[in-house]
C-alpha cells in the first residue's frame, strides 16, 4: 500500500519470539501507521537468531521491503546472554513455536540499530513512536549516546515490567526488564515520554485456540504459519500459567497502543527499576520523584479487551489473508 508522508511512523524492537511476531502482525495490518524499521534485541532468543525471524516473517507476511536492523547482542552491563529455559520452553528453540519457514534472502541493513534510531528521531521527531518488546538495551544504549532524542521521540511504548500485579520471572520481576534492568531505569529517568505495557494489561488479553483456528481456515502459507507458531504458544501457556484459559498477548497489546492510546487507561507516574539488592528488576514509582509535576511515564493500569481483541483479529487475519 502507498504510504503517505504525513503518516505516523513506528520502530519495533523485538526480540523476535511468538508475541513479537504477532506485534509484527498487528502493525502490518495498521494501514494508520507506517512501519519504517524493525530492530533486534535479544531475549526470548539470541539477538542473531531474532533478526533472522524478523526478515523472514516479513517476507512471508507480504512486506520483504521491511528493513531489519541488528542491535546490541546483550546487557550493557554484561558480556553475554544465554536464552532462558522458561523462554525456549515458552517461544520454543527457534522462537516461533518451532514452525519451518523458509530464510529470508535478504540481509540486515549495515547501518547498527542504535544509530537507526537516533537517525529516525532526527528525520522523523515528534511523528516516531518507538516500540520495544524485548529488553531495553538498544534505546538505552541510543539515549546515552544521543540524549536530545529523549525529547523529539513522539513516544516509546514498550512493554515490559508489572506495578499492580506480581512479575513472571519471579514475584516482582517481569522478562523484559530482568533482561537488563539498568536499561529500563535508565528509559525511565531519560526525561523520554513512556507508556508502559506490563503485565498488569496484557495478562488480560488472552488468545486461546479459536481465534487460530480462524488464521488457519484462510488457507494461507501466513495464516497457517501464524497459527501453527500460536498454537504452540498456547499449549506452553497450558503449563506454566494454566489459570488464564490463553496466552497473554503481551508485545501486540504494546503495538495496538501505539497505533492508539485509547485502548487503555493510564496512571501517569514517574516509574524507576530496582537494580540493587533482593528486588533487582522490580518496576516501582520513583519516591523522589513522587512529586515533580512533570509525569513522564504512563501506565497502562486497565484495557478495553473487547475491542482490542477485534481489532487484533481484524488487523492480523486480514493480513493473512492478502498475503498468500
Ligand atoms: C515478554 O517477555 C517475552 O517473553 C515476550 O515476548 C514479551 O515481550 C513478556 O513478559
Ligand atoms: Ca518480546
Amino acid at each position: 500500500m502507498a504510504k503517505d508522508v504525513d503518516m505516523k511512523k513506528l520502530i519495533l524492537d523485538l526480540d523476535t519470539g511468538v508475541d513479537d511476531a504477532l506485534a509484527i502482525s498487528y502493525v502490518l495490518g495498521s494501514p494508520e501507521i507506517e512501519l519504517i524499521g524493525i530492530t533486534g534485541t535479544y531475549g526470548n532468543v539470541l539477538l542473531d537468531q531474532g533478526v533472522r525471524n524478523s526478515l523472514a516473517i516479513t517476507d512471508l507476511l507480504g512486506h520483504p521491503e521491511i528493513k531489519v536492523y541488528k542491535g546490541l547482542p546483550h546487557a550493557g552491563a554484561t558480556d553475554s546472554f544465554t536464552v532462558g529455559k522458561a523462554s525456549a520452553f515458552i517461544h520454543g528453540n527457534n522462537g516461533i513455536g518451532e514452525v519451518d519457514i523458509p530464510d529470508s534472502k535478504r540481509e540486515p541493513e549495515s547501518e547498527p540499530a542504535v544509530d537507526f534510531i537516533i537517525d529516525a528521531a532526527n528525520t522523523y521527531g515528534k511523528d516516531l513512536i518507538y516500540v520495544p518488546t524485548g529488553p531495553m538495551t538498544n534505546i538505552a544504549a541510543a539515549l546515552r549516546k544521543a540524549p536530545e532524542i529523549a525529547n523529539q521521540l513522539g513516544g516509546i511504548v514498550f512493554m515490559g515490567g508489572a506495578l499492580t500485579v506480581q512479575g513472571n520471572v519471579n514475584a516482582w520481576t517481569e522478562a523484559n526488564i530482568s533482561q537488563d534492568p539498568e536499561a529500563a531505569d535508565y528509559l525511565f529517568r531519560s526525561g523520554a515520554s513512556t507508556t508502559m505495557i506490563g503485565l498488569d494489561v496484557t495478562l488480560q488479553t488472552l488468545l486461546t485456540y479459536e481465534e487460530t483456528q480462524r488464521w488457519r481456515d484462510l488457507g494461507t502459507a501466513a495464516g497457517t504459519f501464524l497459527a501453527d507458531m500460536t498454537d504452540y504458544y498456547i499449549k506452553a501457556y497450558e503449563t506454566t500459567a494454566p489459570h488464564l484459559g490463553g496466552c497473554g498477548l503481551h508485545d501486540p497489546l504494546a503495538a495496538a497502543v501505539a497505533v492508539d492510546p485509547t485502548l487503555v487507561t493510564t496512571l501517569p507516574i514517574n516509574m524507576q527499576v530496582d537494580v540493587e539488592g533482593p528486588t533487582r528488576g522490580r518496576t516501582i514509582g520513583d519516591n523522589e520523584r513522587l512529586n515533580d509535576p512533570v509525569k513522564t511515564t504512563k501506565v497502562a493500569v486497565g484495557v478495553d479487551v473487547k475491542r482490542f481483541l477485534n481489532e487484533f483479529m481484524t488487523r492480523i487475519t486480514a493480513l493473512a489473508q492478502a498475503a498468500n
